[in-house]
């Protein structure tokens, strides 16, 4: 099927981690049409089975390409590392199908020196073992860490940001001791930039941290380029849909995208 630059980014995840994402796409290319749904009637993926990911993904994927999108993008590494090869099958040649977790990996083999290298992310990201895995088909003398942190992703949801509810529960899962002695950390989970900066302080500022937004931002971009569907066209549009209204969900679309977001409920299961 013949793509076209005017046709908008559509971009899913379970709730407001994506627009780490999202944000570093706007950022990055201004002038693309972004879609972004957030699946919170389903949220968090994170304890979900991967056969219920997989079903979830196909369905946003269909609301999708019924909107023109020329790309989706799995701003999820739980949804990445369980649904991305069945819905690149299934998306088929109606549009370029972006995981998260490629482009991180082939960051770190091509950028990070350092052999003790951490991941945390959601108990579906980690125990898939997707990270080790493929970092270690690259690089067998990488000794990679993980760590599930299935907290994290409520708490951002809720709004515990910079407080000490939130440090406490950073300082009791970073300081377990299977991430002993890391000097680099993966944020396998999109929601974790938004307390990067805690998760920094965390470890006063002596661990390279690893956020997938804007890394992402930077392979869209390159896939973009590679298939002429740059949009050169200025004034574009956003969209942002959610699968049930919250109120944190509009607080932190409106914080990263800088301005009043208008958010549209859509039920893609009935
Ligand atoms: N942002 C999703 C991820 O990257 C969070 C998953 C969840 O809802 O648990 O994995």
């Amino acid at each position: 099927m013949k793509l076209i630059s005017k046709q908008a980014i559509g971009i899913f995840d379970s709730g407001v981690g994506g627009l780490t994402v999202a944000s570093s796409i706007k950022y990055i290319l201004p002038n693309e049409n972004i879609i972004y749904f957030g699946d919170t009637a389903h949220l968090p993926y994170g304890d979900k089975s991967s056969e219920s990911i997989k079903y979830y993904s196909k369905k946003i994927a269909d609301f999708l390409l019924g909107n023109n999108c020329k790309i989706i993008l799995i701003a999820c590494n739980t949804a990445s590392a369980s649904a991305y090869k069945e819905l690149k099958e299934y998306v088929d040649n109606k549009a370029v199908v972006i995981n998260v977790i490629d482009p991180v990996v082939q960051h770190v083999i091509q950028n990070v020196k350092s052999l003790k290298v951490g991941v945390i992310g959601t108990k579906g990201t980690i125990n898939s073992g997707t990270y080790e895995k493929k970092i270690k088909e690259l690089n067998s003398k990488m000794v990679i860490k993980s760590l599930p942190t299935p907290l994290f992703v409520p708490m951002i949801e809720e709004g515990f940001i910079y407080d000490d509810i939130s440090n406490a529960i950073i300082r009791s899962y970073l300081s377990k001791d299977n991430l002993k002695n890391i000097d680099t950390l993966i944020l396998g989970c999109t929601h974790y930039p938004v307390i990067k900066n805690q998760i920094r302080k965390f470890y006063d500022f002596r661990v390279n941290i690893i956020d997938s937004s804007r890394i992402v931002a930077n392979f869209v971009k390159k896939i973009l380029h590679e298939n002429n569907l740059v949009n050169t066209k200025t004034n574009p549009d956003y969209s942002f849909y959610v699968s049930d209204y919250t109120e944190t969900f509009e607080k932190i679309s409106e914080m990263f995208f800088e301005h009043k977001i208008h958010l549209k409920k859509m039920d893609l299961w009935k």
